[in-house]
């Protein structure tokens, strides 16, 4: 299964600090972008010079329905070529495809009722989500503080967006080189925030392990932590278990190996599986599950599509079980 994709053109492209672009894309028709709602992110399918590659993006303009989406982008030193392509291919009048924007780190429901308050924390380009939220808190008049870490100032995208921004007093800025009186202070923080907050994190993942397991140690409800990762998905892990996947339609049995995912053991067999980014960002691998629990390791379905257990990514998705019976 696979998802209708939009074409877009690259309107505007802009360095935003050391080794981050800006991109506006707009309709390649001039048709009206289908609206996001802040913390959405699209997938880029790009195809250049016989390579091509799915990577999902944080839409990081003010959410509704507005005439260009906007994304930053971090040339990233492990990359596995997609975010350099993106810097070195993607220029203003190119053309590509898109998905729909996918919201898996939504604001929760009441953030913007009266009292309520909400901690925006962004490592690095992490912002990017956190800036649609912060401009969606703005506009709704919600309480909330937004703080952005960052190495140092020459590596911090968006510095005169948020300094010119009508919350610029809400958002406090922590440079690793800086004095040690700026740095983030967790604990300081999180003890002076207003009970009931909401925390939303994304950045590197060493930073949103400090940040969650900061907040898990001073006591925060887990239904009050929410984060976005886009780190690759782990293909296989130690301690993976090999497991049947049993085709409903052939009656066929296919082991998948500990050290193989599911998708790689049908290839295997000869049994067509169409992929395309091969780490659980896309969706174009979608199978549908008929019997067994799925090892869910995609970022393309919502909680809630995990949770009903009816499709998985092979690509990175594995079983719970000893089997997985699949519509294939
Ligand atoms: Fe992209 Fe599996 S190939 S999610």
């Amino acid at each position: 299964m696979s998802e209708s994709l939009i074409d877009v053109r690259v309107a505007h492209k802009e360095t935003l600090a050391q080794d981050t672009v800006l991109l506006e894309l707009v309709a390649a028709d001039g048709a009206t972008l289908p609206p996001f709602e802040a913390g959405a992110h699209i997938d880029l399918h790009v195809r250049m010079g016989g390579t091509s590659f799915v990577r999902p993006y944080s839409l990081c303009n003010a959410p509704g329905q507005p005439a260009s989406w906007q994304i930053g982008v971090l040339r990233e030193a492990q990359s596995r070529g997609g975010s350099a392509a993106v810097h070195a291919w993607l220029g203003v009048g190119s053309s590509l495809q898109v998905s729909a924007p996918r919201n898996h780190f939504p604001l929760v429901p009441g953030s913007t009722a009266p009292g309520a308050h909400s901690l925006l924390l962004a490592g690095g380009i992490g912002i990017t989500p956190l800036l649609a939220m912060a401009e969606h808190l703005h506009r709704s008049g919600a309480h909330f503080e937004l703080h952005h870490s960052t190495r140092n100032l020459a590596r911090t995208p968006f510095v005169q967006r948020l300094a010119a921004a009508p919350y610029a007093a809400q958002v406090h800025r922590h440079l690793d080189d800086g004095a040690a009186s700026q740095r983030l202070d967790l604990p300081a923080l999180l003890a002076a925030t207003p009970a009931g907050t909401h925390l939303y994190v994304c950045g590197p993942q060493g930073y949103m392990d400090h940040v969650l397991g900061g907040a898990r140690q001073a006591g925060w409800p887990e239904n009050q932590l929410h984060w976005e990762s886009f780190g690759a998905a782990v293909l296989t892990q130690q301690g993976d278990q090999a497991f049947d996947l049993v085709l409903a339609r052939s009656g066929r049995t296919i082991r998948v190996h500990a050290d193989q995912t599911a998708a790689q053991a049908l290839q295997g067999e000869g049994v067509y599986l169409a992929t395309s980014c091969e780490q659980g960002v896309c969706g174009t691998c979608i199978t549908q599950v008929l019997e067994g629990v799925p090892d869910h390791r995609d970022q393309y379905f919502t909680p809630e599509e995990h949770a009903a257990n009816d499709q998985f990514t092979p690509c990175c998705s594995r079983a719970k079980g000893a089997a997985l019976v699949i519509d294939l």
